[in-house]
């Protein structure tokens, strides 16, 4: 083993685009990445927070833009990957964390709002993982991680989620297939699954009447007592984009405070 195991981790050198990086998990994954020693693209429909975080990475030296792009449009997202490419030469790491949830009853399930919550928590995450392991190839070698949730593994309750679910399973498989296609070319694709962490788009949830009722039924289902902060994702994300991981490819990396054992 040449290098030691705290260097191993260092993502000095690398490059890394993570979209959804405006708030929320995905700006915390910016920090990370950051941190760590990666440039960072922070890729958000919303352009402002895009370029605001990419600021705060700057502030702290890190080596940053903001891109606007709506993953779920093919196009915006290679030109999102031509970008990242043509200001720094190549993309080691891709994180495909935008997303949105939903909750509702599938006998009243709206299919236009089906069809939007796929189109961005699983087609994009192809869209935009086939983008950069076409960039990734070229040097023979990338990391790929996908935001899953722990709703991919269970079915939450009390709220009904049926579309936010099967995207999330399907998020799971896509990782595995993409991770069996593409170890002969050295790209490794994991995700990671989060439980409830507190961001915008839980807080949202929360605010509602329903919401009001169920935080406490959330809270008596997590082993741990709490939910997670973004801060309880950044290891996990360096730890896959790093070489420390390099035999790790197919996995998912479930960080949900053991909602899943019981
Ligand atoms: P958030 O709502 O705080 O952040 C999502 C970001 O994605 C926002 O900045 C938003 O502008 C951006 N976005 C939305 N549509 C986009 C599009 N079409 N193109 C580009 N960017 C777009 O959400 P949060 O909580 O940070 O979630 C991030 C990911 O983590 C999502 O995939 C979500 O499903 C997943 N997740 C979140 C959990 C939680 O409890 N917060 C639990 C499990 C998974």
């Amino acid at each position: 083993m040449s290098q030691n195991i705290i260097d191993r981790f260092r993502l000095d050198g690398k490059t890394a685009l993570v979209t959804g990086g405006a708030q929320g998990i995905g700006e915390a994954y910016c920090f990370a990445l950051g941190e760590a020693g990666a440039k960072v693209a922070v890729v958000d429909i919303n352009r402002t927070g895009a370029e605001e975080t990419a600021h705060r990475l700057e502030a702290k030296g890190i080596a940053a833009i903001g891109l606007a792009a709506d993953v779920t449009d093919p196009e915006a997202v290679s030109r999102m990957v031509k970008t990242v490419v043509d200001k720094w030469g190549f993309l080691t790491i891709g994180v495909n964390n935008a997303g949105i949830g939903v909750w509702q009853d599938a006998l009243l399930q709206d299919y236009k709002e089906w069809k939007k919550i796929l189109a961005l928590n699983l087609d994009a995450v192809f869209l935009c993982a086939q983008s950069e392991a076409q960039e990734m190839v070229k040097k023979g070698y990338g990391k790929i991680i996908n935001t899953a949730s722990m709703s991919g593994h269970i079915c939450n309750t009390p709220q009904n989620q049926c579309a936010y679910n099967a995207s999330k399973a399907g998020v799971l498989h896509l990782t595995r297939s993409l991770a069996a296609e593409w170890a002969p070319k050295n790209i490794r694709v994991n995700s990671i699954s989060p439980g409830y962490t507190k961001t915008a788009l839980v807080d949202n949830l929360l605010e509602t009447p329903e919401g009001k009722i169920m935080l406490p039924q959330w809270l008596a289902k997590i082993p741990m007592g709490r939910m997670g902060g973004t801060d309880d994702l950044q290891g996990g994300v360096v730890y896959l984009a790093s070489p420390a991981s390099d035999y790790m490819t197919g996995a998912d990396l479930l960080i949900d405070g053991g909602y899943c054992c019981w």
